[in-house]
């Protein structure tokens, strides 16, 4: 069920004042714009008419096995077809016919492991491991539509995994590899996944870190599992099931290197990703082929200014996200461009390694995260000064807001001053940008995501509904339907309905709270619902809650993300404990065991990333009559803040007795 608070809620009015009065300006460069894929035409074929500017996009970018006859068919909204009988290969339009077209000997991936290890990848080599790889998940038993898991390091499997599923019509799901076993079992069962795909390990700030134990024990109890492909990373002894695994080099050795790409409806399921929701229950966010990899592929080309015979593109997130679906694999080999995949941490083995790859591999094109840009920042301009980034041109940002002094330092310190920034605006469910400026066409605005691309329609709206003034906030919503939106929920028709489509009828809320300047530019503030964002990652406080309270000593759980300065977010739980655990928490020195204990049960039960940064443990929480926990308040204990109205509590001397109790010494 979705929380219906209020935009005030998820960003305080001194933010929503302050944001928007930022005066910095930077019009394109004209010799920018005259190289610029993006055209400031585009806007105007896309409002002159919409479908026909998407047919267009469609028909140019890709290649279809078969023409379509209708651009989008909305009959049965908000179940979208888009160019539902043309029909093509994913794969094939991201590898094959770049070989075809006589560049096999271009670059498609420059991989760089994290203990120092390269290859590059030509779009040759990568037809021939596709093709493989597909021969393999054949023999395994997986036909077109059954659902393979991909559980795998930065390593090229993960593109090379991804693609060979696509070639065949077997929707992918990528888990991050940070994910614990048991959220990856979780998935294996909702998608009834046949083969799983993955690695002895990866590497990992300068050490081996293992993955294949986890999948072993997802795998014991997940009846759907045929085959688990075993790719050979780090060399870690690992156990072994013979009647279920294979490792990933004998198989693609034996298999036979011919295969021929299927054209797939293009309605055919491409992949599931899940992603938090505002209930404990991950969403497997369900992605088809023809409209998304026409989006993927367009705003690649207009929003990152992908020129294949010239740019080195890099895009620094892991393909266990959207990010990394759209902008690592998708979008970019579409357009037939070679860029550097890159395996480790941003510190490993110094805090310089994303600027020394990028000096090495004459970088043209950066996109990474607001959360990242400001670690840098703390780390020093020393540190990237030392290495020569003349070749950047185009800087992008996802996945937060990102704050105007950091934009400026990104700017600055990483682009010369002079590369433009794109902030980009998009979610797992609308599958690729939806709102950023365009390199050489837009007056760039640091710290805004700014306007839809073209083609595309958003809006901020208030509690009714109605487009607000310029100069006011309200919610982020897209009002047209567009070719890479998510078809649906898997498995789960009527919480996409419920989730997206009812809060405003007819049209598509995305969960976000935005405001609109003085020029109509788009501010986005963040999540107005139980979903929080920490360093970019999208987590849900009752998936966090029901881990804290799946431990035997929890009674109760309020987790809430605090403001920080780093990660954007960060985790805070407030805890009620059961009765002998409180005894044992007053004694002296356990009390921080005990939160050690929660913080490791919250990675074991859902993975690293959500580890509480802070864990209170509380006598009461505070909550409504009716109820509701009152996040707001907890917010405030949980950002040093006076707390604000404790009027529609229950009892109002609960936030006292949370406060004492926080103010003795632990
Ligand atoms: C949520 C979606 C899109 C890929 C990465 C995250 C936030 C995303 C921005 C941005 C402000 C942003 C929103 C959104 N978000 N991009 N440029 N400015 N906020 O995908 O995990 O599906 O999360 O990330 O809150 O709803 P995701």
């Amino acid at each position: 069920m979705t929380r219906r608070s209020t935009v005030a809620d998820a960003a305080s009015e001194e933010t929503l004042s302050n944001l928007g009065h930022e005066d910095r300006e930077f019009p394109p460069d004209p010799a920018f714009t005259a190289q610029a894929v993006g055209k400031a035409e585009l806007y105007e074929q896309a409002d002159a008419d919409r479908e026909k500017f998407w047919a267009d996009q469609a028909r140019e970018r890709l290649t279809w096995s078969k023409d379509f006859t209708q651009t989008l068919d909305w009959s049965d909204a908000p179940f979208a077809k888009w160019y539902a009988d043309g029909q093509l290969n994913a794969a094939y339009n991201c590898v094959d016919r770049h070989v075809e077209a006589g560049n096999g000997d271009r670059v498609a991936l420059h991989f760089v492991g994290e203990p120092g290890d390269t290859e590059d990848i030509t779009y040759a080599d990568l037809q021939d491991r596709v093709k493989r790889a597909a021969n393999v998940l054949l023999e395994s038993g997986v036909a077109k539509g059954d659902r393979v898991a991909i559980y795998l390091p930065m390593i090229p499997e993960a593109v090379i995994s991804m693609l060979a599923c696509a070639r065949i019509g077997a929707p992918h799901s990528v888990v991050f590899g940070g994910f614990s076993s048991d959220a990856l079992r979780s998935r294996i069962a909702d998608a009834e996944a046949k083969v799983v795909i993955t690695a002895d390990g990866g590497y990992r700030r300068g050490k081996p870190s293992a993955l294949k134990p986890a999948v072993d024990d997802a795998v014991k109890d997940s009846p759907s599992v045929l085959k688990v492909l075993v790719v050979q990373r780090t060399k870690e002894e690992v156990a072994w099931n013979d009647e279920k695994d294979l490792w990933w080099h004998e198989a693609l050795e034996a298999a036979s290197p011919e295969h021929t790409a299927e054209p797939m409806d293009a309605e055919h399921p491409l992949f599931i990703l899940y992603t938090s929701g505002t209930t404990g229950k991950p969403k497997g966010i369900l992605h088809t082929t023809g409209g998304y990899l026409t989006q993927a592929a367009y705003t690649n080309a207009v929003v990152h200014d992908v020129h294949p015979e010239t740019d080195v593109y890099w895009c620094s997130a892991d393909v266990g996200w959207v990010t990394g679906h759209s902008y690592i694999v998708y979008g970019p080999l579409a357009n037939g461009a070679t860029q550097v995949l890159y395996e480790g941490t941003p510190d490993t083995p110094h805090k310089g390694r994303w600027w020394e790859i990028i000096q090495q591999h004459k970088v043209s094109i950066f996109y990474t995260a607001p959360t990242a840009i400001r670690t840098c920042m703390k780390w020093g301009k020393e540190i990237p000064e030392k290495f020569d980034l003349s070749s950047l041109r185009v800087l992008g940002s996802v996945g937060e807001p990102s704050n105007p002094e950091a934009w400026i330092w990104y700017r600055d310190v990483i682009g010369g001053g002079k590369a433009p920034i794109v902030d980009t605006w998009w979610q797992t469910e609308t599958g690729a940008i939806m709102v950023s400026a365009l390199p050489g066409v837009t007056t760039l605005k640091p710290g805004s995501a700014q306007i839809a691309v073209p083609g595309i329609s958003v809006d901020v709206v208030d509690e009714q509904g109605n487009s607000v003034d310029n100069g006011h906030g309200g919610y982020l919503i897209i009002d047209k339907p567009w070719p890479s939106m998510l078809r649906g929920i898997w498995g789960d028709p009527e919480r996409f309905k419920e989730t997206y489509w009812s809060r405003f009828k007819g049209i598509y809320f995305a969960g976000d709270g935005a405001k609109k300047d003085e020029q109509g530019n788009i501010w986005v503030l963040g999540r107005v619902d139980d979903v929080m964002n920490v360093s970019g990652h999208r987590l849900s406080t009752t998936e966090i809650e029901s881990a804290l309270v799946s431990h035997p000593k929890v009674a109760e759980a309020a987790v809430v993300g605090a403001t920080d300065e780093t990660t954007g977010q960060a985790v805070c739980a407030f805890v009620i404990l059961r009765g002998d655990a409180v005894q044992e928490a007053d004694e002296p020195g356990e009390g921080a065991d005990l939160v050690a204990e929660l913080r490791n049960h919250v990675a074991k039960e859902i993975g690293a990333i959500a580890k509480p940064r802070q864990i209170l443990i509380v006598a009461e929480l505070p909550k409504t009559r009716s109820g509701k926990i009152m996040r707001r308040l907890l917010r405030d204990v949980a950002e040093n803040r006076e707390v604000g109205d404790v009027t529609t509590l229950a009892d109002s001397s609960v936030m006292d007795l949370i406060q004492q109790g926080l103010a003795k010494p632990a």
